[in-house]
């Protein structure tokens, strides 16, 4: 058996964990392999809505089990809360025994995030846009070997290690200023440690592979998206961890030929949020109308995201680095009532014309070249079959598959599980 891989191939918020919800029914186990809850996945069925951030998305699925991977980082207080508001709505994962978490993922620190807040408070028009919940700190400690483990927690001198680390924080927040009290926050970190030890621990690399020698399915969940990696997108303006297919390998254990199915999710046009590059960013009318329709406001941080035109150069660009084998369109129904969409083919990057991403895309623009496509008025929300689909948006799919050279084999036309369609 194989590792199929769901990854987002543009700036994050692609709807992954709605897909990810809807194929949970099949697959055995659902493993999340990075990021940190920076993250929200949201998931709509039955009228209800949720917003995961650490938990995995196939959690609602009775017969998958969820595993949270190595490669992420993890905030016990945060995993507490969202385990808590899953019992007040009448769930408890833990105790249907559908959660386990790797004890190798790192720990997320209340300094972590005083760190991050102190960071970006000096970069000024530099800021990263970080979502401030120390995840970058983490990963950083993690490269620079000093980070705790989830594992950590249960050992006897943990809260030596905290002790330790706590200390390395403190001397370099002392350079930033005034070190704000986190005595509160501390002692809700030590009761969600508690909690976090009822979680079974598991290592994640023995954990997958048991799954694949049984012949069960697994489907690994990347977070944010292949635009955001920190090797591959627009750096420095990236998030800390590898959100491309590879980072299903290192990020739960996996040799790369235990890769199977890698399913890209991208929208019918573009958001970013936070700082950085986003060549067909819309400024007008049009962005104000997309942000509007598509409720494109953080699902954690209610940040408004920013909005443009699908941009294939940069989706080209992500499918050749995670192998896609196949797409997923979300958010076609926003699209519905524009007279003209556009697709940017190529960029006018220093004079030139190029069909590629360069190296560099933050002190020298990449201005979009946009070709026009004729919109569709139909309203999608209540289709439910491939017929019913419109003759226009049938074309935009095929003129994005031509362009990219995969498939489109779902098409997301509303936020709910049942708003989705197989198309090939
Ligand atoms: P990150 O890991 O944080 O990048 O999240 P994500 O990719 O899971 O996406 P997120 O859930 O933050 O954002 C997608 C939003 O769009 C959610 O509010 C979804 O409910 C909603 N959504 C998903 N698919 C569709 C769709 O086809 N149409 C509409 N209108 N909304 C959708």
């Amino acid at each position: 058996m194989a590792v199929d891989v769901l990854l987002g191939l543009q700036w994050g918020d692609e709807g992954k964990g709605k897909i990810v919800d809807v194929l949970s029914q099949n697959y055995d186990l659902i493993a999340r392999f990075q990021g940190g809850p920076n993250a929200g996945h949201t998931l709509e069925f039955d009228n209800q809505k949720y917003v995961l951030n650490t938990i995995p998305s196939g959690i609602f699925n009775a017969k998958t089990m969820n595993l949270i991977g190595n490669g992420v980082v993890i905030d016990p207080i945060i995993l507490k809360r969202e385990l808590d508001n899953l019992k007040t709505s009448g769930f408890d994962p833990v105790a249907a025994k559908k959660l386990v978490i790797a004890r190798k993922a790192h720990l997320i620190l209340p300094t972590h995030q005083l760190l991050d807040a102190a960071s970006e408070s000096k970069m000024g028009e530099d800021k990263i846009g970080s979502t401030l919940k120390g995840i970058g700190p983490t990963y950083m400690d993690k490269t620079g070997r000093n980070g705790l483990r989830v594992g950590d927690a249960q050992l006897p001198d943990f809260k030596e290690r905290y002790d330790k680390l706590v200390a390395k924080h403190k001397s370099i927040l002392s350079h930033y200023g005034e070190i704000p009290d986190f005595s509160e926050k501390e002692k809700t970190f030590f009761d969600a440690i508690e909690y976090l030890k009822s979680i079974p621990m598991v290592d994640s690399e023995h954990f997958v592979n048991q799954y694949l020698q049984e012949g069960k399915t697994v489907l690994a969940e990347g977070a944010q998206g292949a635009m955001l990696d920190v090797d591959f997108g627009s750096y420095p303006f990236v998030t800390s961890s590898n959100t491309t297919a590879a980072g299903a390998c290192t990020g739960l254990g996996i040799a790369p030929q235990k890769i199977g199915s890698v399913i890209g999710i991208f929208k019918a046009y573009c958001t970013r949020v936070g700082s950085g590059p986003f060549p067909t960013e819309l400024f007008d009318e049009t962005g104000e109308q997309l942000r509007q329709i598509g409720h494109e406001f953080g699902a954690t941080t209610g940040r408004p995201r920013r909005c443009g035109w699908i941009d294939i150069p940069a989706l080209r660009y992500a499918v050749m680095l995670n192998g896609v084998t196949e797409l997923v369109m979300t958010k076609a129904d926003v699209l519905s009532g524009f007279d003209k969409i556009y697709a940017c083919t190529h960029y006018d990057y220093n004079g030139e014309t190029i069909d590629y991403m360069p190296y560099d895309i933050c002190s020298v623009p990449a201005k979009p070249i946009l070709e026009e496509i004729p919109g569709w008025n139909e309203d999608l929300t209540g289709i439910k079959t491939i017929e019913e689909i419109p003759e226009r948006l049938s074309a935009y799919v095929k003129y994005i598959e031509q362009h990219v050279g995969v498939p489109v084999k779902y098409l997301s036309v509303g936020p709910d599980r049942v708003q989705t369609l197989v198309l090939n």
